[in-house]
């Protein structure tokens, strides 16, 4: 599932991020060509511990037969295992094990009216998503609205900068820094609820967006999400993804306090193979595949990237949280194992639906 892939380029974007770029040999050119939006997940060991960490692929989509790019856009987290690594040790040349693309949160290129609400490094898979439509889609219009402190620690300024420059008639850019005073006659401060609400009618005809992409932390994605909701956009045309959740967070909900029921069993059906196994007392069920199937799929344990996703076949399960998957696909039957626990003695999931 992980391909070792070489470093060709590591660029610095701004003092805590950067973009890094792997070579892609030509027989994995169709595994590691993504759709926009979509992110990997790269790996690395550091003291015997496996440590996994998504982040999201800012090139444009590549249509074959020409190589994928696949470049990545990473900014250092406080204490990040990963990220750490990468600004201050990574290099080119150096060897990553890198899964193939993934995720849900993806807008293929169509005719259209498009926007996106993004915060800091949520920039990074929605610079792929509006580069690669405006290149495909002749008539596809789209509006990016950003945040972040300021312009020193703006990611992609340059590629921003040069959609802007070739698509002047359908692509509109605002830019509010939550920490500097700017030019554009906008106030300094956060993008909450408040503000995109009052902002964003007098930027476009909200109703006529076709899809709403909104990228960046958990605060600034549930503003952007209950503006949409006060300006009358239905839930079906919003689009989100987090990035950064924190243990704690007042929206996470609380760990079930139910105890798993005794004796509760596992079935699970990975890459074509089943098997069954007990669960064991606080663990998630991910972690009771993992204990025997070290090739369950997974990269954050933490709800957020969605790459754990399985489908509940039989039995039930509650989820201690849930920031991935869409209603819909929740009500089609699909948890996050990493956050699902037993609320049957049987459940059985399939990880290859
Ligand atoms: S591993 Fe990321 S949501 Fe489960």
């Amino acid at each position: 599932m992980f391909h070792p892939l070489r470093v060709s380029e590591v660029e610095r974007l701004t003092d805590d991020s950067v973009a890094v770029t792997f070579a892609v040999p030509p027989e994995l050119h169709e595994t590691f060509r993504h759709t926009p939006g979509q992110h990997v997940a790269l790996r690395r060991f550091v003291a015997g511990e496996e440590i996994r960490r998504t982040y999201s692929i800012c090139a444009p989509a590549v249509a074959a037969p020409a190589a994928p790019v696949l470049r990545v856009g990473i900014r250092l987290v406080e204490d990040g295992a990963f990220s750490t690594y990468a600004l201050k040790e990574l290099a080119v040349g150096d060897a990553v094990d890198v899964m193939p693309p993934t995720g849900r949160f993806v807008l293929e290129p169509r005719a259209g009216h498009f926007a996106a609400v993004v915060g800091g490094s949520g920039i990074t898979p929605v610079l792929s998503m509006a580069a690669t439509l405006l290149a495909r889609a002749p008539e596809a219009r789209f509006c990016l609205i950003r945040g972040d402190r300021t312009v020193a620690s703006t990611m992609f300024l340059d590629e921003v900068a040069d959609l802007k420059d070739r698509y002047p008639d359908r692509f509109q850019l605002v830019t509010a820094l939550s920490r500097e005073e700017q030019q554009s006659g906008l106030d300094s401060g956060r993008l909450d609820r408040e503000r995109l609400a009052g902002l964003l009618p007098a930027l476009l005809p909200v109703a006529d967006v076709d899809g709403w992409f909104l990228c960046g932390p958990l605060g600034l994605v549930q503003g952007a999400e209950a503006a949409l909701k006060e300006l009358g956009v239905g839930r079906g045309r919003v689009h989100q993804e987090i990035f950064h959740v924190e243990d704690g967070t007042a929206a996470v909900s609380d760990r079930q306090a139910a105890a798993v029921p005794a004796g509760a069993v596992l079935t699970a059906t990975l890459d074509g193979r089943s098997g069954n196994w007990p669960v064991q007392e606080g663990e998630s069920l991910l972690e009771t595949v993992l204990r025997a199937r070290s090739d369950a799929p997974y990269a954050c344990k933490g709800g957020v990237c969605g790459t754990c996703r399985a489908f509940v076949v039989s039995g039930e399960v509650r989820m201690d949280r849930n920031f991935a998957l869409e209603p819909e696909e929740t009500d089609a039957g699909y948890v996050l194992a990493c956050q699902s626990r037993p609320a049957t003695p049987e459940v059985e999931l399939d990880f290859d639906r």
